[in-house]
């Protein structure tokens, strides 16, 4: 896979690109993350990428031009056609499903705004989809393209060490609930003890714990995601239980 980020920081999204999981994802040919910056693209001697807002207000908006320019590079680098994704508050959220979905392309740009956000024509124009990491506004969106592209790449076949765990995370499992808890050494503990089923060798016990475990969980932290119509006949008799 090979993701384009389109930012006037792009060393910002390099540098949390080269770190654990995506780092090795990159080291092991799985995914390349290239930094684009319209600056580059941008004419005159000031290089200006952004102007005043019309109809006033505060802030400064993003031009089409320099974005339009660098995009039209991006695109040229491979002939593979990509789907063109802004960060934005505006946008759809980002789920496990949407990574999924996204780990599946040979490729992706990611556009990240800054200042007031860019120029409606050029989303209208060469945007497919706005995501949203949250309902919150961050300064830039350099750190929701690092979070799409964690979730992403964590998810690229090979990229993970133990094939078994993006399968076992919160979201992941049948019925997208919240991940169980989890216990390691020591056995003994100021903080408190492990529970003993886990402890017991019984697989098929260990697993209905822990099922029951996330259906608790989900059912206390973020009940919104359990539809109770759609849990299977076992899933409704442990949260009777
Ligand atoms: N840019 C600014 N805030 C954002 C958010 N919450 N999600 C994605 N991109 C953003």
């Amino acid at each position: 896979m090979r993701i384009d980020v389109l930012s006037l920081f792009p060393e910002f999204v390099s540098q949390v690109a080269s770190h654990g999981v995506v780092g090795r994802a990159q080291e092991r040919g799985l995914l390349s993350i290239h930094g684009w910056n319209p600056r580059d693209y941008a004419e005159g001697n000031y290089r200006r990428v952004d102007d005043r807002p019309f109809g006033g207000g505060p802030g400064m908006v993003m031009m089409i031009e320099p974005l339009r320019t660098a995009l039209a590079a991006v695109r040229a680098v491979d002939p593979r056609p990509t789907r063109v994704i802004y960060m934005s508050p505006q946008g759809a959220p980002l789920t496990q499903a949407k990574a999924r979905e996204l780990a599946g392309l040979e490729r992706l740009v990611l556009l990240c705004g800054r200042y007031e956000g860019v120029d409606e024509r050029f989303l209208q124009a060469e945007v497919d989809e706005e995501l949203s990491i949250g309902d919150y506004v961050l300064s830039g969106g350099e750190l929701a393209a690092a979070v799409v592209i964690d979730a992403t790449a964590r998810l690229l076949p090979g990229a993970l060490n133990d094939a078994e765990s993006a399968a076992q995370d919160s979201f992941e499992g049948e019925g997208g609930l919240l991940d169980c808890p989890h216990y390691t050494r020591p056995l003994e503990h100021p903080f408190g003890a492990v529970p003993p089923v886990l402890l017991s060798g019984n697989h098929a016990e260990i697993a209905k714990w822990r099922r029951k475990q996330s259906l608790g969980r989900t059912w206390l932290r973020r009940p919104e995601l359990i539809d109770r119509d759609q849990l299977s006949k076992a899933d409704r008799a442990l949260l009777e239980a």
